[in-house]
């Protein structure tokens, strides 16, 4: 596939969307706590409010998940020329600079800031992370946004820790 070999951090992002996405990866968000119930994902955001409030987010634990395991880090942080990423802009927003695969109709060309999570209350990051990347109007985010199906708990700690950035 021609569009993997582009370049070392194209080749890191869509390596990172197949793992999140089907990989061990997601296994292990969904098993590190409890996942949520058939009823919550029925309930839908009036059920995440509630557990937004109900899960108090670890910073520390987010931390990990969004740099080493989630690797929002790589998708939403500008990089110099060599391709790494500038340290005093992790997570203000990026050129996504892979092109779209041929299989996909809808690819964003940029992930916009994440740090802090602007413009999203609690109950919107919650659903965003745990059902799917629904962006904040309800509609579908596109790819190359890993469909994140984290449980409350991760979800939590990832908002506390990109909130904590501002
Ligand atoms: C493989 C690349 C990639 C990874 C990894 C990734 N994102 Fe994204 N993200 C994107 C792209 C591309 C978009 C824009 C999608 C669109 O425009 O429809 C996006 C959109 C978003 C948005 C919506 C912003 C808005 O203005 O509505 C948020 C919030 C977000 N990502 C948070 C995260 C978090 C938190 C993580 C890690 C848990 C993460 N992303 C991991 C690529 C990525």
């Amino acid at each position: 596939m021609k569009w993997l070999t582009i370049s070392i951090p194209t080749a890191v992002s869509v390596a990172v969307v197949s793992v999140v996405l089907s990989g061990p990866t997601g296994g292990r968000l969904a098993l590190s706590s409890e996942a949520p119930s058939a009823q919550d994902r029925q309930a839908g955001s009036g059920a995440a409010a509630n557990q937004s409030l109900r899960y108090a987010g670890d910073v520390e634990h987010g931390r990990y998940l969004v740099e080493q395991v989630a690797m929002c880090v790589e998708c939403h942080s500008p990089r110099d020329s060599q391709g790494r990423i500038i340290d005093e802009q992790r997570f203000l927003g990026a050129p996504i600079p892979v092109r779209a695969p041929s299989w996909s109709s809808d690819w964003a060309a940029a992930a916009p800031r994440n740090r802090g999570l602007p413009g999203y209350d609690d109950e919107q990051a919650m659903r965003l992370l745990t059902e799917g990347a629904i962006k904040r109007d309800g509609t579908q985010l596109r790819p190359p946004m890993p469909r994140f199906r984290m449980s409350h708990q991760d979800a939590a700690d990832v908002i506390a820790y990109l909130r904590s950035l501002e």
